[in-house]
């Protein structure tokens, strides 16, 4: 394939996940992809990583947008600007759009893209690069039908922090200074930082999860804790199925990400790759009756794997994920931070946890 048959692709927002995530997975596929443009709304931002790829950089959005060689927009800016960055690119006429994820921040805003999408024909992918990753994908192949199957199902997050991962990646330009984390002194801040890390971490796997679960609907939250300083706690269950979610950052060394799901006659996992490094795929296993299933990891990430799809769209494959399961996995990752916000704000503190 020659360089002109590649898809152009406009970036919006072109901070850390731009430049130590998707630049690097784009490398991997130069063959589909050519960056045209990069824009943020600090232009050092976008022409220091524009000059990296031999795209132009700008302030403006519209710019991005009338861009007749960009032909798939990648909404990377936080999470405020994406529904309306993500609509303007299907109006625009765009041949695809990744969004990273959240894709929105309320279920009406997700429900107006879902529209708009329709609408415009434009089909829309969000960044949850966990349900691309080839690991994951085996997994449920061999698993067969997950919908109910699970009685207990956990994930748990062991993390250094973010910028070491990026610094691995990348040189990051323009970083912002990190910010210095707020007392712990109240129930509020808590809660806030409870719900920014569902539905900034713990939203990776909750679409994992969601596939697991008969239903979302009558979430009941047991647990819920912030922990510093940045992590969480949550147990809760849906109808009789219980889920455990933990995840703590600090500044250990060891990485670990880990899917457990338990059903009466079988146990599964997926250990996940950080994020950040071009560290292959998830390595997953199925236990059952004394024999194990493993599923050896592939040299391919699920944002390699995610970029691979949004090519395949462009070019008239169906989506693997309907608007309606787009709309699903928000709701139930809103749903959750607000009831394990509001659980928590009515538990007393533990010891430990500040
Ligand atoms: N998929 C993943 O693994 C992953 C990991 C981390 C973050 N994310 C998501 O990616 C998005 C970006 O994350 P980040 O860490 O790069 O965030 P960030 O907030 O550090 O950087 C975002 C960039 O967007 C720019 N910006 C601010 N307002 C803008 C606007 N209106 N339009 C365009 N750009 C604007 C900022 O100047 C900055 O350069 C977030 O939504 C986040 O949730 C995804």
């Amino acid at each position: 394939m020659t360089a002109s048959s590649t898809l152009g692709v406009g970036f919006l927002g072109s901070g850390p996940v731009t430049q130590a995530i998707h630049l690097p997975a784009l490398a991997r596929l130069t063959d589909l992809f050519t960056v045209r443009a990069v824009m943020d709304v600090s232009e050092a931002t976008a022409d220091g990583v524009a000059a990296r790829v031999g795209a132009r950089g700008t302030t403006s959005v519209d710019e991005v947008l009338e861009d007749t060689e960009v032909d798939v927009v990648a909404v990377c800016s936080p999470h405020q600007f994406h529904a309306e960055q993500v609509i303007a690119a299907c109006r625009a006429g765009k041949r695809a759009v990744l969004c990273e994820k959240p894709f929105a921040t309320t279920s009406d805003e997700a429900s107006r893209i879902a529209q708009v999408s329709q609408e415009t024909g434009v089909p829309i992918i969000v960044g949850a690069m966990h349900t691309y990753d080839p690991g994951w994908v085996s997994f449920t192949k061999a698993w067969g039908p997950a919908r109910g199957s699970a009685s207990h199902i956990r994930c748990s997050v062991v993390l250094p922090p973010n910028t070491r991962f990026e610094d691995f990646a990348t040189e990051v330009a323009n970083r912002q200074p990190p910010q210095e984390p707020s007392p712990p002194n109240s129930v509020d801040d808590r809660a806030n930082r409870l719900r920014g890390g569902i539905l900034g971490l713990a939203i990776h796997d909750l679409p994992l999860i969601r596939a697991f679960l008969s239903t979302t609907d009558g979430i009941v939250v047991h647990t819920a804790q912030a922990l510093n300083p940045f992590g969480y706690l949550v147990v809760f269950s849906c109808g009789d199925q219980v889920v455990e979610l933990h995840a703590h950052m600090s500044d250990n060394w060891s990485p670990n990400w880990l899917l457990e799901v338990y059903a009466d006659d079988r146990v599964g996992s997926i250990k996940f790759t950080p994020s950040y490094v071009q560290a292959g795929s998830a390595e997953a296993a199925i236990s059952s009756a004394g024999k194990q299933v493993h599923f050896a990891p592939s040299g391919r990430n699920g944002y390699v794997e995610q970029w691979q799809h949004l090519y395949d769209i462009a070019h008239g494959e169906p989506a693997h994920f309907s608007p309606t399961d787009l709309i699903a996995d928000l709701t139930f990752a809103l749903d959750l931070s607000a009831k394990a916000s509001s659980a928590l704000a009515s538990s007393p503190e533990p010891a430990g946890v500040r």
